[in-house]
């Protein structure tokens, strides 16, 4: 058996062919550099460079698994949430793969495929979950890999969304994420008292709108007074940034442990490459006794072996979709 699985949600191309045992035998990504000069995806640009790539893509990775298309026997794609363009290209060239060659299709879920990410790990249920990514910051209660049940999530802009976005006000690029980790490294967390909305609640409930409106006004003050402020002090930003978005992380998964009692702890999503708050998960993991699964780094930001994973267990269950299946720009886990 051999499953092809695609990924378009945003801004990478992937792909993954995976065998009868579940097993990856090939897989790529492409990330698209052009979104770093508008400092954010630009969602037409995104589906257009998904049009040009993904033939390509796909070719190579069955190359490289010497696999040929007409012997593929079943065909998943990302079906949502994410950009409605970008998941249409990938969603219409597999639907219409799997109809010219007579074989079934899988629309996968976005976000459970980042959960799936450790389904050959020895995860025990229930677990709880923290899946932080560009456009997602979720709890979740795992009662299995399909039934989770969502604890608490962000009222605003997501974690990775508050890197980035805080990252452009600094003028460092984008995505920011890993470029203000890279540097933060360098840099004395204690140098910028940042807010950390929301803090006080029970809840495990999020915000990062705040932190990055405070982190505008105050290098906005320190600008008049010096006009190479951010030139000067970058590294602290990016220390003092960092730590803040990772302590308002981890504080609510140590209050989703307390309020659950659920000491089996997954990390998946893109921000889950972040060394400051793998190293944090780590200490805390010592600190309670937690049993931590914390995804590679290539397997933390979007990829196609996670959607490949997702697809082949829906594969043994039986859960087709239908080619009529469009994209949904949300997607409820
Ligand atoms: O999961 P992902 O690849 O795509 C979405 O589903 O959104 O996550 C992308 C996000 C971006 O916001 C990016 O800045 C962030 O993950 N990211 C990081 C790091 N690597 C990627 N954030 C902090 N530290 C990193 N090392
Ligand atoms: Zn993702």
């Amino acid at each position: 058996m051999r499953l092809l699985a695609v990924e378009t949600s945003c801004d990478d191309s992937a792909v993954a062919i995976l065998d009868e045992t579940g097993t990856v035998l090939a897989e790529l990504v492409s990330t698209q550099m052009v979104h770093e000069k508008h400092g954010g995806v630009v969602p037409e640009i995104a589906s257009r460079l998904h049009m040009t790539v993904l033939p390509k893509l796909i070719r190579e990775v069955l190359e490289k698994s010497g696999t040929s298309l007409d012997s593929i026997d079943v065909f998943a794609a990302t079906a949502g949430p994410g950009l409605t363009g970008s998941l249409l290209v990938g969603l219409s060239w597999t639907k219409a793969a799997a109809f010219a060659l007579g074989k079934p299709f899988l629309g996968i879920n976005h976000l459970s495929a980042h959960l799936h990410i450790h389904h050959s790990s020895p995860v025990e249920f229930p677990a709880v979950a923290l899946l932080v990514s560009g456009g997602h910051t979720m709890i979740f209660h795992m009662l299995s890999w399909n039934e989770c049940l969502l604890l608490g999530t962000t009222r605003d802009d997501a974690a990775g969304e508050a890197f980035d976005k805080t990252a452009k006000l600094m003028g460092l690029g984008y995505p920011g994420g890993r470029i203000i980790d890279e540097l933060a490294e360098f840099g004395n967390p204690d140098s910028v008292k940042l807010p950390s909305p929301l803090g006080n609640k029970r809840k495990p409930e999020f915000s990062f709108s705040g932190l990055k409106t405070a982190f505008l006004y105050f290098i906005r003050d320190r600008l008049k007074e010096n006009k190479d402020f951010i030139k000067q002090n970058r590294n602290d930003l990016c220390a003092s940034i960092q730590r803040t978005i990772v302590e308002i992380l981890t504080d609510k998964l140590e209050k989703a442990f307390l309020q659950t009692g659920i000491s089996e702890i997954a990390l998946a999503g893109g921000v889950s490459a972040n060394s400051g708050l793998r190293e944090r998960i780590k200490w805390l993991a010592k600190k309670h006794g937690w049993k931590v699964f914390i995804p590679e780094i290539s397997l933390s930001t979007d990829n196609a072996a996670m959607i490949a994973m997702t697809g082949y267990l829906k594969f043994l269950a039986g859960e087709f979709a239908g080619l009529d299946s469009s994209p949904l720009a949300r997607l409820p886990i």
